[in-house]
């Protein structure tokens, strides 16, 4: 071995190796978690010191607007493909499709269909064809055969399943042999609790302080596996939640004869199906009826909503005001809690924080579109993302690299370390930048030792005037 090749060699590997552990931590790795109906304001309800140190030490949206309708399923569809409902297909929780001739209830829990899933790709196919792995632990839409695909690994829907025993398997995916670079985490509160009791109730209290305890209970299990410094945590839900009241309510059954139309989704938005030959009659019946309901033909609702090129989109939709509540019946069941209402509305906006290796730390942003959450994932990810209503440009402000790049508008595949400043290194004082700088400088003092060595023993005056050069970006490193 000639001394030169043997010495630019590790002065190479000491360079690369340093350099890789300071500016590129590990692969990115990204946990989406979604608290059901954390409406953005709970965090300030009463004391919850786990959010508060992800604040903290994190970055924060203060109000996100979701997509309408704000329910359930077409926001947490929305939040995996930065797609408005129309554009994703999944338009409410109870759904009809004329033309499919089918049906879809979450509250049947008949959403296996694929083919009302089909609209779109969610963003765990996309990086599982990109050759990434994810997991999924009861995420809605997780467990259906989308595009011939399932989750590299995922939990089938189970209500009973506790949220320690879901951690615990986004824990063991992501220490796995074959680890995922992408996990979803869903649990069902605080909005069970939220629809029986009402937002405004005290007894919202202790069911915020148990999600603030879960999400420590998360913190831990993570810490533990050594994995708190590495995953990028990503804390939002799909809406939020307003009061209801019995005062407050609108009962179709006065105003129209129940057998003229099927009522395929109900509160506050009702997605009425007129029987054949009586449209008319159902949208003259209704349109006035209420003052705290609007009557919308299909084509006349507004653009602002992104909700009527689908054929899931009934021929008359009402909208009810914000806190008012539609029955067809007043028998019917009734909630004290509600969401679904316009999206501009704040009742209705969800929590987002973020904390990770990629996130700036300790800043607030005062708004984005849950529709930009995609664009940032796929970034996060490294995946090419698929056609979106979103903008990674609008939530670019949130990551630790956020030199201003011209990206265009769906573009998402910036490499992510590619703007990263030697100098912004020093300031992440994470375990893998330690690493980095620990591995560097025994590389350093090795080549050091060996490079002296060398000179004693070298003769060769030309030879040596080169070692100093090579080795002096090393020195300043
Ligand atoms: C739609 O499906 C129902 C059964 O679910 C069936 O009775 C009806 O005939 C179907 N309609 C058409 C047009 O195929
Ligand atoms: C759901 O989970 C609970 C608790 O782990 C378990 O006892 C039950 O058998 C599960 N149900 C189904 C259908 O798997
Ligand atoms: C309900 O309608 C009344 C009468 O138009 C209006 O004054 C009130 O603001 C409406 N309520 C809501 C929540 O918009
Ligand atoms: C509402 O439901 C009750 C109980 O099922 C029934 O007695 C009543 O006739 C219904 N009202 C209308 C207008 O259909
Ligand atoms: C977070 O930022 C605020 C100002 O925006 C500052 O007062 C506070 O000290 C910072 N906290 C930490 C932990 O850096
Ligand atoms: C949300 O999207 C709309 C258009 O799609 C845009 O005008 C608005 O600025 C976006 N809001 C934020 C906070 O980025
Ligand atoms: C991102 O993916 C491309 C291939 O699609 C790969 O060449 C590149 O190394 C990846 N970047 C990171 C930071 O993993
Ligand atoms: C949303 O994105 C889809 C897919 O790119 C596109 O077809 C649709 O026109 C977009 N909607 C709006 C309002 O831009
Ligand atoms: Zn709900």
């Amino acid at each position: 071995m000639t001394p030169k090749p043997f010495m630019v060699s590790f002065a190479l590997a000491a360079l690369t190796l340093s350099t890789t552990f300071c500016l590129q931590p590990d692969q990115q790795k990204v946990l989406l978690v979604s608290f059901d109906g954390f409406r953005w304001d709970y965090l300030y309800k009463v004391p919850t010191p786990h959010f508060h140190h992800v604040l903290k030490y994190g970055a924060h949206v203060k109000q996100v607007t979701n997509v309408f309708i704000t329910k359930t399923y077409p926001n947490h569809y929305s939040l995996v493909t930065g797609l408005f409902a129309e554009n994703h297909g999944i338009v409410a929780n109870d759904m009809f499709d004329p033309i499919l001739n089918k049906s879809f209830s979450l509250d049947h829990m008949n959403i296996y269909d694929s083919e009302f899933w089909e609209e779109a790709t969610p963003i765990w196919i996309t990086n599982q064809r990109a050759g990434h792995t994810s997991g999924a632990a009861m995420w809605p839409g997780t467990d259906v055969k989308i595009h011939d695909s399932f989750p590299t690994y995922y939990l089938p829907y189970n209500q009973s399943v506790s949220f320690e025993d879901r951690v615990a398997k986004i824990i063991e995916w992501f220490t796995s042999k074959d680890p995922i670079n992408f996990g979803l985490l869903y649990w069902e509160e605080p909005d069970d609790t939220g629809h029986s009791v009402g937002p405004d109730s005290p007894l919202m209290g202790p069911v915020i302080s148990d999600i603030d305890h879960k999400l420590g209970y998360l913190i831990k299990m993570l810490k533990k596996a050594k994995l708190w410094n590495n995953v990028n945590l990503i804390i939002t839900s799909d809406h939020g939640m307003t009061q209801c009241s019995k005062e407050r309510v609108i009962e179709l059954d006065q105003y129209v004869d129940k057998d003229h139309y099927t009522l395929i989704d109900q509160s506050p938005v009702a997605a009425i199906l007129p029987k054949e030959g009586k449209f008319d009659e159902v949208y003259e019946a209704l349109a006035e009826a209420h003052p705290n309901l609007t009557v919308y033909k299909k084509e006349e609702i507004p653009e602002k909503w992104h909700y009527k090129y689908n054929d899931r989109i009934q021929p008359i939709v009402a909208v009810a005001d914000e806190g008012w509540y539609i029955l067809q019946n007043k028998s019917d069941d009734f909630l004290l809690g509600n969401h679904g209402y316009d999206n501009a509305l704040a009742e209705m906006h969800p929590i987002f924080l973020a904390h990770g290796p990629a996130f700036r730390k300790n800043v607030t942003k005062e708004a984005m579109n849950s529709t930009d959450l995609y664009p940032l994932l796929c970034h996060l990810l490294n995946i090419t993302a698929m056609p979106h209503n979103g903008s990674f440009r609008n939530v670019q402000d949130l990551l630790n690299s956020a030199t201003p790049k011209a990206i265009p508008y769906t573009q998402s595949t910036t490499p992510l370390l590619s703007s990263e400043k030697p100098g912004e290194c020093e300031q992440e004082e994470s375990y893998p930048y330690f690493i980095g700088i620990s591995l560097g400088s025994i590389i350093v003092i090795v080549f050091s030792v060996v490079f002296i060595k060398h000179l004693i023993h070298s003769q060769v005056p030309a030879l040596q005037y080169m070692q100093v050069e090579i080795a002096q970006p090393l020195l300043q490193a």
